[in-house]
């Protein structure tokens, strides 16, 4: 099978890559270089000992998307591209909407001319907005988010289902990724933020190999076990594993479909500090500050349906991720 994979030489579309390859897919790679390097190809190429078919084209020109049409049959896509800063995207509203919807609304007409018929979008639990009660599950109402970014990601969502209502033979599905953390086990591939970290994870790994002087915790006084707040952190080849057993899910013909990609596990800012401690050795100071704004208390999914409809269920935990972030950002102390 030929898969498009767009955005995929980022953080979680590289490490998809390789898990297509290494499952025999065949992958064409589309990716504007935006947030990720041409240097992922190489370090793909050494894992995998593939190198695969890579376009460096903005998915919202039109007409450099349609050459790729043009040039390469695909029997399915995996969305990625798009820009994913929360805080970015209050600043930047319009280039947020325009980027991501302009993107998807380019590929969505040219899968409708070229007859591709399976689409597996990147979603996220932001779609949730601020959730009334967690575990989330997939029928929980899919709320107002709370940023421009996360608004993209209701709004695409939205998309597809009318599209899927509209077109009985497309099939697509809504992956909703918790918190994404973690890297390739050869520390060859991984997160790779530009400038200052606003995610926990990269944050911690440049403490620990001294980029940063110590993490600023947001807020000690949530209603939470030990008052920080608590995510579902999901190890980055378990999700890349996720999109393999959603494109097998796909070519069944199911129309919509819509899974949480997490651990079904919370754990805190403080319970991730000491587990990469744990973990590495590596002693984290941090302070406690004030709440970060737009941040919510607690956000963990339920993945039964995940596991029952597509056999996929993570197998690593946070002391795994811990490590492996860590190897990749020692390995890579100023990024790819
Ligand atoms: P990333 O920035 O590492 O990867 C996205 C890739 O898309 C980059 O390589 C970028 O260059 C490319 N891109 C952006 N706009 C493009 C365009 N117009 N045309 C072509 N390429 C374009 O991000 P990631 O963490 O790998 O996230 C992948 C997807 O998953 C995104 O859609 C993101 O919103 C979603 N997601 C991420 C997280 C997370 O915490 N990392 C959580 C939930 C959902
Ligand atoms: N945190 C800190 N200090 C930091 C960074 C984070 O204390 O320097 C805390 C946050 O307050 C939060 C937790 O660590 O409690 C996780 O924060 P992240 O920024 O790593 O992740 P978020 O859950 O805030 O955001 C993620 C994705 C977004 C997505 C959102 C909702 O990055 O793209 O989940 O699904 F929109």
């Amino acid at each position: 099978m030929r898969v498009l994979v767009t955005g995929g030489t980022g953080f979680i579309g590289s490490e998809t890559v390789i898990k297509l390859i290494e499952n025999k897919y065949e992958v064409v790679i589309v990716d504007n270089l935006s947030n990720s390097k041409e240097a992922v190809l190489d370090r793909i190429e050494t894992i995998t000992g593939v190198r695969p078919t890579f376009y460096k084209v903005d998915c919202c020109d039109y007409e450099a998307f349609r050459g790729v049409f043009e040039k390469e049959k695909f029997e399915a896509v995996i969305h990625f591209a798009g820009l994913k800063a929360v805080g970015e995207s209050v600043v930047k509203p319009i280039e947020y909407y325009a980027n991501n919807l302009g993107s998807t609304s380019n590929l969505l007409l040219l899968m409708k001319e070229f007859g591709v018929k399976s689409i597996v979008f990147s979603s996220s639990a932001t779609v949730y907005g601020i959730p009334k009660r967690v575990p989330l599950f997939e029928d929980d109402p899919v709320l107002s988010a709370t940023n421009p970014y996360g608004e993209t990601k209701v709004m695409i969502e939205r998309i597809l289902e009318d599209a899927c209502a509209a077109d009985k033979n497309l099939n697509a599905a809504l992956l909703r990724y918790f918190n994404p953390i973690g890297a390739h086990p050869s520390g060859l591939l991984g997160e790779d933020p530009n400038g200052i970290p606003n995610n926990l994870m990269p944050y911690i790994t440049q403490v620990a190999i001294g980029k940063r002087d110590h993490l600023r915790i947001w807020g000690n006084t949530y209603p939470t076990p030990d008052g920080t707040g608590v995510r579902d952190y999901i190890h980055v080849v378990d999700l890349a594993e996720g999109h393999v057993a959603t494109l097998k899910k796909l070519v069944t013909n199911p129309g919509l479909v819509v899974y949480n990609l997490g651990t079904g596990k919370g754990t805190s800012v403080l319970e991730m500090v000491n587990a990469f401690e744990k973990a590495t050795g590596v002693k984290i100071p941090y302070t406690i500050e004030e709440p970060r704004p737009g941040d919510v208390a607690a956000n963990y999914a339920n993945c039964d349906k995940a596991a029952k409809e597509l056999g996929w269920k993570a197998k690593y935990d946070i002391f795994d991720a811990c490590r492996d972030a860590y190897n990749f950002q020692q390995k890579n102390p100023n990024g790819i």
